[in-house]
């Protein structure tokens, strides 16, 4: 339990769901953690969780879309921790699923900002200071939605998280001759409150399972450990990817 010892990770969208159980696991890991969200409360409880283990770990409350908070968000790293190794670009939002022909233009804008433009403004800001240290390894939380599975009333939420792949292919190629990894890891559906929004009743919600080859839900802290390979030495000639962690759903036809 030391993949991560010495090491310094940020983490976007700490506050709840998979960012939160990846904090707990690279906190068991030994990483010191800069955890974001815009709920400061939750973030507060996490911190409180992690002080118990012995963890190292600050937070700041902020919206991934603000390229201030992004800065503040590696400086807060710099300055406590002494730099940055690792980053969880994770924080994202369903967005407001509805037939593409009513989406409002300032909804699709929303998603794309939170999605797309908030992991981009996280990278600008973290590969600085990974490149100070040498290099690091750089995480998007993208979807199979909108990779090999599509789903009715999800553009915009499918077209960002396709746009993290493109994403993550270009940086792996800009950075890689420098040491610093860029993957993406691509969640099925999973027991969060974003996946329990998006499969609102037992209907829907075993509409949904049915849709994995394994025919459940992840749990949080099994998509973490996917995040913990992509963070950690054990994927060393890794990069550039499409990590997929989803149960099988983009190969099950039943
Ligand atoms: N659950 C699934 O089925 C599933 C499947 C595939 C991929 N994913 C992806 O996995 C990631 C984590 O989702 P989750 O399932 O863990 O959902 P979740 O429990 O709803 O967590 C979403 C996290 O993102 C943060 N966030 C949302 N909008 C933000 C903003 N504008 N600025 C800063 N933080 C923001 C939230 O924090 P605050 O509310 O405190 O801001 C929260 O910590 C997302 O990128 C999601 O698209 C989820």
């Amino acid at each position: 339990m030391n993949a991560l010892a010495g090491k310094v990770a940020l983490i976007t969208g700490a506050s709840s769901g998979i960012g939160r159980a990846t904090a707990v696991l690279f906190a068991q890991h030994g990483a010191a953690l800069v955890l974001t969200g815009r709920r400061q409360k939750e973030l507060n409880a996490l911190l409180a969780e992690l002080s118990a283990l012995g963890a190292r770990a600050a937070a700041l409350a902020g919206d991934v879309a603000d390229e201030a908070h992004a800065r503040a968000a590696v400086r807060l790293a710099v300055e406590n921790f002494g730099g940055l190794d690792i980053a969880v670009n994770n924080a994202g939002t369903l967005g407001e699923p509805q037939p593409t022909p009513d989406v409002p233009l300032e909804a699709w804008r929303r998603t794309l900002d939170t999605n797309l433009t908030g992991a981009f403004l996280g990278a600008k800001h973290q590969l600085p200071a990974m490149l100070r240290r040498g290099g690091g390894s750089v995480i998007f939380t993208s979807s199979f939605v909108g990779y090999r599975v599509g789903l009715p009333n999800m553009a915009a939420y499918a077209a960002s998280k396709a746009g993290l792949i493109g994403l993550t292919q270009a940086l792996a190629g800009e950075f890689g001759g420098r040491g610093i990894r860029v993957n993406a890891l691509l969640p099925g559906g999973t027991d969060t409150p974003m996946g329990r929004a998006a499969a609102d009743s037992a209907e829907a919600r075993a509409w949904v399972e049915g849709l994995h080859a394994l025919k459940r839900l992840a749990r949080p802290e099994e998509i973490a450990q996917s995040a913990l390979f992509l963070a950690s030495d054990a994927s060393s000639f890794t990069t550039g990817a499409a990590l997929l962690a989803d149960g099988g759903a983009s190969i099950s036809r039943s």
